[in-house]
């Protein structure tokens, strides 16, 4: 076989091991499962004690299906063919009479926590790069390889919607506790746990009688409940997954071969077609700075504000040792704060965060420079503080070192004349609030350093965020395309629309955020000082003016389009929303993306859809302005 080993044990133990031939990561494709399907062929004859199914990757177990096979089902008949593909396959490895146990050390995806849910038993390996999810729902489709119908058998119907209707990941500690993983065990005692385990003969335990009754006389009240939860997040008429995955289990026992009209309905839909493009552009910012070999291992940030402070801390929680600079400690303190906040939330386990927290080092006297692969400006938005900060920081940069500012709105090519080496000075730019937004901007001004600009790509997955290559010009890509949308939108409140009915507009088109919000949460001086720089706006809109000159500045002063309470919008009820609007005033986003395309700041149409979704959160299911705009053409 080319992608599996099989070796029979003394013991009657069977261990298949996946190794995909040519792929550094393990995935389900056709070939795979055909293999997979001889394997039960020859166990069928064998009659093993046990099978053990493991993988042969450093990566992970497996990744999931193979998308790419997506792309290319064009007929109903090839699309049913692809579920049959998997869920005939898996009830198959379900109904053998020997026992089964899936390994699983690494991310287990999709198909692959499939396979695994077939097995009699799930043992987990305990280490942090174990991860369990049924992500299809990401990529607008359902998990139809039994995974709707044995998640909910196997954790109950309550925990396995939170997973399916998610695409949460799960670790082993929480698959153990939740059920999904009969064990969770240290990788140094999971070759002899597994198979003690396979021959053990210990009953699957059972389902406590509420979560049966749930998964069986209950399944309308789950699934009433589980539609409400999804209609707060996600329109049926923009992502119709979630309600498919509901529907098949409330009315189909998981088998979605049963509706084969959802089945069409699903994969051909032009939402599922436009997640799995998303999936291919992430993929694509993903592969940014591959070619560099730099390992990042201390950042030193200057600016403890609200972007420095984050950043920083944004680095501590991804594994970096940390410097962070400011005038004073009372100015880092507050960025220290919000720093353990975030540990504490996203680590969850104290022992980690308080490591967390021991790798974020305030540093008032930049004693960190000399010592960083990586230093970050962040300090106030001023070419001449900026020009004495980098005249003082060069001298003391270790040599290779990258230098890097996170201007939002300032040449590179003005701030760089201060230095010896202008070539060096790249930008990394991130967006508000760090913590959330997964696209970091990387700048190259004109005549930079290439090894550089690769560096900083580099630098940016390894902080697990998305580099997108940028050309210098005012706003980059993402605050350029922002500018004329807000425009537009407050543009519509001059002409008499309120502020809740044009943030509704957008809303309904599927932006997680409408327009007038963002700009009250932006700082309404902010975006005045925006649009005239990026916006070509001769006149700013009355409404904004207003506000500016009445001192009502947004959220940070509690007043803007609308007052601010506990950090959130107070909106009041939206009038009828004029026929058109949303498409009016996301027109000028598209223009000006199409317009920077063409003087080259962004490579390609692509990765300017890219950008504006990761950098924006641009509704996933239209696949980005532009392609929206070929689709409508
Ligand atoms: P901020 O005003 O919150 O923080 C700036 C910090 O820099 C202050 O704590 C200040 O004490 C410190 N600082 C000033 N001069 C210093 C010096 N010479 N040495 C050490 N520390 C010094 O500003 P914010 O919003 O964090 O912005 C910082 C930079 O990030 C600016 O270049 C801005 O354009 C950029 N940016 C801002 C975004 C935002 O949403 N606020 C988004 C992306 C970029």
């Amino acid at each position: 076989m080319k992608h599996w080993n099989l070796v029979k044990e003394d013991s009657g133990i069977v261990v298949a091991t996946l190794d995909k031939a040519g792929e550094s990561a393990n995935i389900l494709s056709a070939e795979v499962l055909v293999e997979f399907s001889q394997i039960l062929d020859q166990l069928d004859l064998y009659q093993p004690k046990g099978l053990i199914i493991r993988s042969g990757k450093d990566a992970g177990f497996i990744a999931g299906a193979d998308i790419q096979e997506f792309t290319l089902l064009d007929t109903a008949e090839k699309s049913r063919a692809l579920v049959a593909r998997g869920w005939d396959l898996f009830n198959r490895l379900a109904a053998v009479p020997y026992p089964t146990l899936s390994l699983v050390r690494g991310h287990c995806m999709g198909g692959g926590l499939e396979l695994s849910l077939a097995c009699r038993y799930i043992l987990a390996v305990d280490e942090p790069g174990t991860k369990m999810a049924l992500p299809e729902v990401m990529l607008g489709i359902f998990p139809g390889w039994g995974g709707m119908l044995r998640l909910p058998q196997r954790v109950g119907p309550t925990a396995a919607f939170d997973m399916m209707l998610t695409g949460k990941s799960i670790d082993a500690q929480r698959a153990k506790k939740m059920g999904l993983a009969d064990d969770a065990v240290p990788p140094r005692v999971m070759e002899q746990a597994a198979r003690q385990l396979v021959l053990s003969g210990q009953p699957r335990g059972k389902l406590p009688l509420l979560q049966r009754l749930l998964n069986g006389p209950l399944k309308a009240v789950v699934a009433s409940g589980a539609r409400k939860q999804v209609a707060k997040k996600a329109r049926q008429e923009h992502y119709p997954a979630p309600y498919a995955i509901i529907d098949i289990w409330q009315h189909h026992h998981g088998n979605a071969l049963a509706a084969p009209e959802i089945i069409e309905r699903i994969i051909s839909s032009p939402t599922a077609r436009n997640l799995v493009r998303v999936f291919f552009l992430q993929e694509r910012l993903k592969g940014f700075g591959k070619e560099s070999a730099v390992k990042v291992r201390r950042v030193h940030v200057i600016g403890a504000g609200s972007m420095g402070g984050d950043i920083a801390a944004w680095c501590a929680l991804r594994g970096l040792t940390v410097t962070l600079q400011d005038q004073s400690l009372e100015r880092i303190a507050p960025a220290v704060q919000r720093a353990q906040k975030l540990f504490a939330r996203r680590l969850r386990d104290p022992l980690l965060a308080r490591a967390a927290f021991d790798r974020l080092i305030p540093d008032v006297n930049g004693d960190g420079v000399a010592h960083a692969d990586v230093v970050i400006e962040a300090i106030f938005e001023d070419v001449a503080a900026k020009h004495a900060l980098f005249k003082a920081v060069e001298p003391r940069l270790k040599p290779g070192a990258l230098l890097a500012t996170n201007t939002s709105s300032l040449k590179l090519e003005d701030l760089r004349t201060v230095l010896d080496r202008p070539d060096r000075l790249v930008g990394i730019h991130f967006f508000n609030p760090v913590a959330m937004m997964p696209l970091v901007e990387v700048v190259q001004a004109e005549g930079a350093d290439p090894a550089m600009l690769q560096a900083a790509c580099a630098f940016v997955r390894q902080i697990d965020k998305l580099p997108l290559p940028v050309k210098s010009a005012p706003g980059f890509l993402v605050n350029a395309v922002l500018a004329p949308y807000l425009l537009a939108a407050m543009r519509a409140v001059d002409e008499g629309l309120t502020p809740a009915t044009v943030d509704a507009a957008m809303l309904a088109f599927g932006m997680p955020m409408g327009p007038i919000e963002l700009a009250d949460t932006v700082g309404l001086d902010i975006a005045m000082a925006a649009g005239q720089q990026l916006a070509g706006a001769s006149q700013a809109p009355r409404c904004l003016q207003g506000k500016v000159a009445q001192g009502q500045l947004g959220k940070k002063s509690g007043l803007g389009f609308y007052a601010w309470r506990d950090g959130k919008a107070v909106k009041p009820a939206a009038d009828a929303i004029p026929a058109g609007l949303a498409e009016r005033l996301v027109q000028p986003l598209i223009e000006r993306a199409e317009q920077l395309v063409a003087a080259g700041i962004v490579a390609d149409a692509d990765l300017a859809d890219a950008g504006v979704i990761f950098g924006t959160g641009f509704a996933p299911f239209t696949g980005g302005p532009l392609n929206m705009q070929q689709a409508s053409l």
